[in-house]
């Protein structure tokens, strides 16, 4: 088991990627505090982790809440003693529609989930990771961080700036030994990409955009989110890995 004694957080950790990755965290002897906005579905998660002979709580956060992050935090260091690892994986897509015709409301909502919830999870855990003698923050970032896509105005905006906060978040707490890397998913089966999937026009297209010629699976991020995380990655830090399938050089 390679988190043994690890203390991690997931957000998002309610379904699709961040679900795995909490589960995969507790296999390798993580304890996992599992945050979303959703709290059944949270709570399953939890259920899911406990009932295979893993620890983890559940501690519902709405990432873009300040006074909810922190509490996040405190609840995870209360409980489980420290915190070593913080995953900030919630997120949202933006209706798929041009920018002319988004919302301001869409556009703050997006951002202040996908990009501040971001920010807030690295401002409130440094400290507790610098107490550690170090750790690992991956963020979620995405392929739609790296190339622009069409109707996708502000999650393009909000992935790209999570691709550079990561950056600058690994050079400014580099030197309390604490690594941050992003991960840049492609097309993976999760709710997320509900919509893209009813579209029987643009699905057959859409679904095999890339390399590999198909989607992705919550758990082969799920495995690139917890190398990230684990010693074997101790020289990899601002760095953003795709797992796209080969999508961003489609
Ligand atoms: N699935 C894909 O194709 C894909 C591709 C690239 C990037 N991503 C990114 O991966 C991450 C995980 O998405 P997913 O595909 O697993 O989707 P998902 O919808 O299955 O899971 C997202 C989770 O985040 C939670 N969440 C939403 N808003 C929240 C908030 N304000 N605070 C706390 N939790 C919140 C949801 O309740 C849900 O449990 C997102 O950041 C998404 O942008 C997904």
């Amino acid at each position: 088991m390679k988190l043994n004694e690890k203390i991690a957080i997931v957000t998002g950790g309610g379904a699709g990627i961040g679900r795995q990755a909490a589960i995969r965290f507790a296999k390798e002897g993580a304890k996992v505090t599992v945050a979303d906005v959703n709290s059944q579905s949270g709570e399953e998660t939890v259920s899911l982790i406990v009932e295979s002979g893993g620890e983890a709580i559940f501690v519902k956060t709405d990432v873009k809440n300040s006074n909810q992050v922190k509490e996040l935090i405190n609840t995870t260091t209360n409980t489980f003693g420290g915190l070593h690892i913080l995953v900030n994986n919630a997120g949202i897509s933006n209706s798929e529609v041009r920018s002319v015709d988004l919302s301001e409301e869409e556009w703050d909502h997006v951002i202040d989930i996908n990009l501040k919830g971001v920010f807030l999870g690295i401002k409130y855990a440094v400290p507790e990771l610098k107490k550690s003698g170090g750790g690992a923050i991956i963020n979620t970032a995405s392929l739609l961080g790296l190339k622009g896509k069409k109707y996708q105005s502000a999650y393009n905006a909000s992935k790209a700036g999570v691709v550079l906060l990561t950056q600058n978040a690994a050079l400014e707490y580099g030197k309390y030994n604490i690594r941050v890397n992003a991960i840049a998913p492609g097309v993976i089966d999760t709710k997320i990409i509900d919509a893209w999937k009813q579209d029987e026009r643009r699905w057959p297209f859409i679904s095999r955009a890339n390399a590999l010629g198909r989607i992705g699976s919550p758990d082969e991020v799920a495995n690139a989110i917890f190398f990230l995380a684990s010693d074997e990655a101790s020289f990899i830090t601002g760095a953003t890995l795709s797992v796209d399938g080969g999508g961003l050089t489609f």
